[in-house]
């Protein structure tokens, strides 16, 4: 691992709080991620399924979480099983948990070897009213491969046809949505590192260097300092490139009097950071420029103040999309006449800013959660306005990562640049 240990009080906290919502007599079991074949006998790095990590702390392939708090078998009201390593994986792929260290990570008395599982389900099913399986519910995500836990459903349904099954997956939301200390600490860490790499990239840019040198100065940092790498593909966005709202090639060569577009975010120890800043590539922005960034600079301190309970993302989004259109009328990209004379199923704020303002931030960059509800302390949201106009060649995002709380927003990544003469003094020192 190369996060340093985390309190498994934070794991035993949410298989705690998942408990509680279940029913009387439930089963839940939770897989953890495949490893996805790449070509050959490689895989790509081994990333696992959030809900899994949320639960157990335990980051490794082929294991099973198994919850029968019901279960008259004491050594079966939560056990965990996990790959059963032999001395051939050991010399070629390395150390895999013991089941005393599972349990040390997990805070799970009960750790077994995963060919112990059917046994124990048959044995916990005797007197189980229902199973929730897990399933990944994210309404954009199209995965055409079953993973684990499709398949093992699949797999259930055919041999167990007579249980009653049921969705882990809106219990998972309505729990992650909601971030304790632990996990408050942990995004803390995240933001601190991509810190770190944006306060090293901008001591960096300069014409002529290419994105993706500018791309491997961030990994570099967030390496030294522990991330397990990016929480998502970083984009380094110069000039035209930033038009494209997921610009992940980072191969182009950073130009004088360009803007240079970054989105990225350090995952330590699973949990995401995702900020976003802008910079002029030579250090100073043209007064063009800075209009611009001032304007969606203006618009971010507003809608981050909106991050408030009672409010809702979708509420934050259109109120932003409106703060940005009164923008762009004073940047002069349409009048006023304009706005009235509008398509209003194709309102012209949405060319120059098409994409949403806040989205659910913690073990995924976006995170599981509804955004019809009403948002509440312990959330945690990105705040993200931007503004790309094609035809000057200008294209600002500013993002960053804030927590919900009773007393007003907290915005984790404060302390990171973003005042346009911050960002210019800070570049002049190279
Ligand atoms: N980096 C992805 C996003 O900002 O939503
Ligand atoms: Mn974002
Ligand atoms: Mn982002």
């Amino acid at each position: 691992m190369r996060h340093t240990p985390i309190n498994n009080k934070l794991f035993k906290n949410n298989r705690k709080r998942f408990v509680d919502l279940l029913p009387k007599n439930s089963v839940a079991i939770f897989q953890s991620n495949d490893q996805f074949p790449r070509n050959g006998d490689q895989f790509f790095p081994f990333r696992q399924q959030s809900d899994f990590f949320y639960l157990s702390g335990i980051d490794q392939e082929k294991s099973i979480l198994l919850l029968a708090p019901d279960c008259s078998n004491k050594k079966l009201k939560e056990a965990i099983f996990l790959l059963v390593t032999n001395e051939r994986i050991a010399t070629y792929d390395g150390h895999k948990y013991t089941k005393k260290e599972a349990g040390k990570i997990s805070g799970i008395e009960n750790a077994y070897w995963v060919d112990d599982f059917e046994l124990s389900l048959r044995e916990v099913l005797v007197n189980a009213d229902q199973v929730f399986f897990n399933s990944n519910e994210y309404v954009k995500s199209f995965n055409e491969v079953p993973d684990r836990n499709i398949r093992f459903i699949n797999d259930f349904k055919e041999k167990y046809p007579l249980y009653k099954l049921e969705r882990a997956a809106p219990l998972m939301a309505q729990l992650r949505t909601i971030k304790s200390g632990l996990e408050v600490e942990l995004l803390k860490k995240a933001c601190d590192i991509t810190r770190k790499g944006f306060e090293r990239v901008m001591r960096f840019t300069k014409p002529g260097v290419h994105e993706f040198e500018i791309q491997a100065e961030i990994d570099h940092e967030f390496t030294i300092n522990r991330a397990n790498g990016h929480g998502y593909a970083p984009i380094l966005a110069s000039g035209t490139n930033a038009l494209v709202l997921h610009y992940i090639e980072n191969n182009a060569v950073c130009n004088d009097g360009d803007l240079l577009l970054m989105d990225f975010g350090a995952e330590y120890a699973n949990y995401s950071a995702d900020m976003s800043r802008t910079i002029p590539v030579n250090g100073k922005f043209t007064a063009r420029q800075k209009e611009c960034y001032n304007a969606v600079l203006r618009t971010f301190k507003a809608a981050r103040a909106l991050l408030v309970p009672g409010n809702t993302a979708k509420k934050i989004s259109e109120e932003a999309w409106r703060m940005m259109e009164a923008e762009m009328i004073k940047l002069g990209l349409f009048t006023v006449d304009d706005v009235k004379n509008q398509d209003k199923e194709k309102p012209l704020h949405k060319k120059y800013f098409p994409h949403g303002t806040s989205h659910y931030l913690g073990l995924d960059v976006h995170d599981v959660g509804s955004y019809d509800e009403p948002i509440k302390p312990g959330m945690v949201f990105t705040c993200e306005p931007g503004l790309y106009i094609p035809e000057e060649n200008i294209a600002i995002r500013i993002e960053n990562d804030i927590l919900v709380t009773e007393n007003g927003p907290v915005d984790l990544m404060e302390n990171i640049p973003i005042e346009a003469d911050d960002i210019e003094s800070i570049m002049s020192d190279r």
